[in-house]
């Protein structure tokens, strides 16, 4: 019934409004209405990323209506996506891009990993709904764990590994950086940095690629006050957690998410760091971790391998053994 609706009285009138048949997409489904969900899928139709936006959730009427009050925003967010929301994974049929962030958030006093069998479980069941009614979607995982989520999502879709990649790294960096701009009393926009591994405390930000228009961070600020920010990223979903107490982070997760679909529909084949599957590179083999890749509208469209100091290299190799520990646990699961 909305669907028809949106249909029938989409409105083109404002000059800003990206004509319809400019949308180089036409969907983008989001599975889970929760805070990462709904506030991605506002972004992805305040940007007009895509003619049709579906939020799935599994909870009857929250997707429903939080779709249809995005939709009424329109107006005067000037924008004509059309946004719907279902329980129902025939409304996601032929996707382009899926966006997974459903399942159960942290709460205080929990780790990521506390959440693998129960996330894992979901995030299993719902790729296999998504598959019955989209053939070849790019899927973006949210959910954590996240590399370990990642690596669910791959399997149980069966689709190619360049197709299946994990949101971390942008959200990590974006953390990283917001943290160097207030140290240093400057703009975000200057600083260019770079968070790998794994998804937790085991992350790696990569001090020696860091820098402030091209000068070295290494110059800018004491030894001391830099090992102060690399701890504060490591911390940094925690750290939101402790001030919630009922979830956590999202604001800066969605825009993370956001970032990478964006660069996917525009084909702007960004270097930013994201989980994919490693054959090899960095020493590490038939994991997902985050590393530097190439985002365009195929996927990963190539993995960018960067000199590493030696306890660096040693830091992502133990970063991605965490993964691959918690991959292994859920074997009989993805049997
Ligand atoms: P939330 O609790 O607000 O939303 C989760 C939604 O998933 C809920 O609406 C729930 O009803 C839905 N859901 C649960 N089971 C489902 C199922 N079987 N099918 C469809 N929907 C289902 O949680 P939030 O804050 O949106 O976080 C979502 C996930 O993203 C969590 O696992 C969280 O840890 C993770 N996360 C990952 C980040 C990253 O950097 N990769 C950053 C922030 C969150
Ligand atoms: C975060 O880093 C909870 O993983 C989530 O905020």
């Amino acid at each position: 019934m909305q669907q028809r609706f949106i249909k029938k009285y989409i409105s083109v009138t404002s000059p800003h409004f990206t004509p319809l048949n400019n949308y180089r997409i036409m969907k983008i489904t989001v599975i889970g209405a929760g805070n990462v969900g709904a506030t991605a899928a506002l972004r992805i139709a305040e940007k007009q990323l895509a003619k049709n936006v579906v939020l799935i959730d599994i909870v009857e009427g929250v997707p429903q209506g939080k779709a249809l009050d995005m939709y009424e925003s329109g107006p005067v967010g000037l924008f004509d996506t059309c946004v719907f929301g279902s329980n129902d994974y025939k409304d996601s049929a032929d996707s382009d891009i899926v966006l997974i962030t459903a399942g159960l958030a942290r709460k205080p006093g929990m780790s990521r990993e506390d959440l693998l069998m129960k996330n894992a479980t979901i995030i299993r069941d719902v790729t296999k709904e998504v598959m019955k009614y989209s053939a070849n979607p790019i899927i973006v995982m949210v959910s954590n764990p996240l590399d370990v989520m990642t690596f669910v999502a791959q399997k149980a879709s069966g689709l190619p590994k360049e197709r299946v990649i994990g949101m971390a790294g942008v959200l990590d960096t974006a953390r990283f950086k917001s943290f160097i701009a207030e140290a240093l009393d400057i703009s975000m926009q200057d600083i260019s940095a770079l968070v790998l591994g794994g998804h937790g405390d085991s992350m790696v930000p990569v001090v020696n690629y860091t820098n402030v228009a091209g000068i070295p961070l290494t110059e800018l600020l004491p030894q001391d006050k830099i090992d102060e920010l690399v701890t504060r990223t490591r911390n940094g979903g925690i750290e939101i957690v402790n001030y919630l107490k009922t979830g956590s982070a999202f604001y800066a997760p969605a825009a993370s998410a956001v970032e990478m679909i964006e660069a996917i529909v525009k084909d702007r084949k960004r270097i930013i760091p994201c989980t994919t599957l490693l054959e090899g590179q960095y020493g590490i083999d038939n994991v997902f971790c985050g590393v530097p890749i190439k985002l365009g509208k195929n996927g990963v469209e190539q993995i960018l391998e960067i000199n590493l100091s030696g306890s660096e290299l040693e830091a992502l190799q133990q970063s991605a053994a965490i993964v691959d520990e918690n991959c292994k646990a859920l074997a009989a699961l993805l049997a």
